[in-house]
């Protein structure tokens, strides 16, 4: 069974994010989000928050499932049985960080793959900051975030 995992801190989860699951669902047996319970950066939403926009958010794939890690990722991935990390590539921009990630991953732990997808032509401008700023700014954020998560954003940013 090929097993892959989606780490990230989805602080929110965006369509693009979304539309990266989605063709990781085609690839792999099954996929599991793992959502960093504390990131570099402070996150705006708590980890149970932002799991939960993802729950929603992803009630349509089969194979998909949301979990939470805090520590090395290489060292959940072995815990999860799990042999690729899969990332979204939006513009060049993200190629730097994704590059020096992967191959620091790849260092750790050598029988564990990076998988980079390419997210829609459509998401390649889009963030999990702007999304939040736009929201707290009372701009339109349909169409950038799953139904779900538009919610959960005008009830908390727009106050
Ligand atoms: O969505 P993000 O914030 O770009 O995700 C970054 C994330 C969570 C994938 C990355 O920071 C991470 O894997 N952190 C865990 C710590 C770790 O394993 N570090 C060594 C490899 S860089």
């Amino acid at each position: 069974m090929k097993i892959a995992v989606y780490p990230g801190s989805f602080d929110p989860v965006t369509n693009g994010h979304l539309d990266v699951i989605e063709r990781a669902a085609r690839l792999f047996d099954r996929v599991i989000i793992a959502v960093i319970k504390n990131p570099e950066k402070t996150p705006r939403f708590s980890f149970q928050e932002r799991m939960a926009m993802l729950k929603d958010s992803v009630i349509h794939c089969d194979n998909v499932e949301i979990g939470n890690f805090d520590g090395l990722l290489v060292e959940y991935l072995r815990k999860k049985k799990a042999r690729s990390i899969v990332r979204g590539l939006r513009a060049v921009s993200d190629f730097d960080y994704e590059f020096q990630m992967a191959l620091t991953n790849r260092r750790l732990a050598p029988e564990i793959e990076t998988v980079f997808l390419m997210t829609d032509y459509r998401y390649s401008y889009l963030s999990s900051s702007f999304v939040k700023q736009i929201a707290r700014l009372g701009g339109d954020i349909s169409g950038l975030v799953p139904k779900a998560v538009a919610k959960h954003l005008k009830k908390n940013l727009t106050r």
